[in-house]
């Protein structure tokens, strides 16, 4: 069991993310997070990961003190969760000593994040993510949150985990489509801050989508290590480093709430990118060559790079004004002046959004 471990530096909120091969559940029930005499775990799962929440939940043994089991579609990011989970909590007598463990994707640990965050005003999670969005980005960091009809994450807190631990052997069953839609945050790392990252993806495009084992560990290890830096330097985003993470997400949030979340997050984020890198050879320095690399990245994952339902262009822009990014009634973005290099905090003009949305019809 080879394992590789990021360390998130945050003082007293400083934990590990372990990265390796067939951990599960071994390697996490047995991790010393959890050696406590009196350790009680509560397991919340997604319904669709219920054998390996079950081998989990049996290796804890009687330190489990119940388990609950979620669908993992956007629709379980909703307030109407919370009143479960808390519940069921109740139930199983949680106390501020005892840890939940979220085993799933990117809605299971941000919804279930949020619940931590909140339950006894916050207990202690472990994030177990299931899908490669899950293990490059979302369940790193200390976001969590839910959705509002007029947006995506906008009520949540930052509660960061205890410890986060990767199984890239989960990722060997993951559908296809979730399987590139990860991959997206994976092209946006390599944007933000890795060129060398951005070049691996390029040359070894078809290895990645064969889910080469040796590749993935590699990338996922790459883009913890990233995230965990910015994360380590500016934890509540208020620094301007955190807000490189956003590279796409203000158009890609936008197309998320407008299309009422039909396309996969990084679906979404892949056409929010396409958005920003027309913006950024437009207002900033990016090369046409730079962009064009960006571009036919995207789409050698098989990643749209072109919107492929009818989205009014009025929907995007309003959904946009309402995110989080959007402070003093500026839509902002994150601009790429070269691969592996972004500012933030860019506002740009309603023109110049419509010119770059027109570029996804
Ligand atoms: N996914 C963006 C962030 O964690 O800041």
């Amino acid at each position: 069991m080879q394992k590789h471990t990021v360390h998130v530096r945050l003082g007293a909120r400083s934990h590990p993310i372990v990265i390796g091969k067939s951990l599960l559940p071994k390697a996490l029930t047995s991790s010393s997070t959890f050696s406590g005499l009196k350790t009680r775990v509560f397991v919340i799962a997604d319904s669709h990961l219920r054998p390996i929440a079950q081998r989990i939940i049996r290796s804890f043994g009687t330190k489990c003190a119940g388990s609950f089991f979620l669908s993992g579609g956007e629709a379980t990011k909703d307030m109407s969760t919370l009143p479960k989970l808390y519940a069921a909590a109740c139930q199983a007598r949680l106390d501020r000593k005892s840890f939940i463990v979220a085993i799933g994707g990117g809605v299971i640990g941000d919804v279930t994040g949020f619940f931590a965050a909140t339950y006894l005003r916050g207990i202690r999670i472990v994030h177990v993510p299931t899908t490669l969005v899950a293990q490059v980005d979302s369940a790193i960091g200390g976001k969590t949150g839910v959705n509002l009809p007029k947006g995506k994450n906008l009520v949540g807190a930052f509660h960061q985990p205890a410890l986060v631990m990767v199984d890239s052997t989960t990722l060997k069953t993951l559908p296809d489509r979730q399987f590139r839609s990860g991959l997206a945050e994976v092209i946006k790392y390599g944007i933000i801050d890795d060129s060398i990252l951005f070049r691996r993806l390029e040359s070894r495009t078809k290895q990645i989508l064969n889910r080469d084992p040796k590749e993935l560990s590699w990338i996922i290890q790459r883009c913890c290590e990233i995230k965990a830096r910015v994360v380590s330097q500016d934890e509540f985003e208020t620094k301007g480093l955190r807000a490189i993470l956003n590279f796409g997400h203000t158009i890609g949030h936008g197309i998320e709430n407008a299309a009422q979340y039909k396309l996969l997050h990084g679906e979404a984020i892949a056409l929010g990118m396409v958005g920003a890198t027309y913006l950024s050879q437009k207002l900033g320095d990016l090369t046409s060559i730079a962009a064009q690399r960006i571009n036919n990245l995207i789409g050698s994952f098989g990643l749209p790079v072109r919107l492929k339902i009818k989205l009014p262009t009025s929907k995007i822009v309003a959904a946009m004004r309402l995110d989080k990014k959007a402070g003093d009634g500026q839509i902002r973005f994150v601009l790429a002046d070269d691969i592996g290099n972004v500012r933030t905090g860019i506002p740009v003009s309603e023109v110049f959004i419509s010119e770059a949305l027109a570029t996804l019809c």
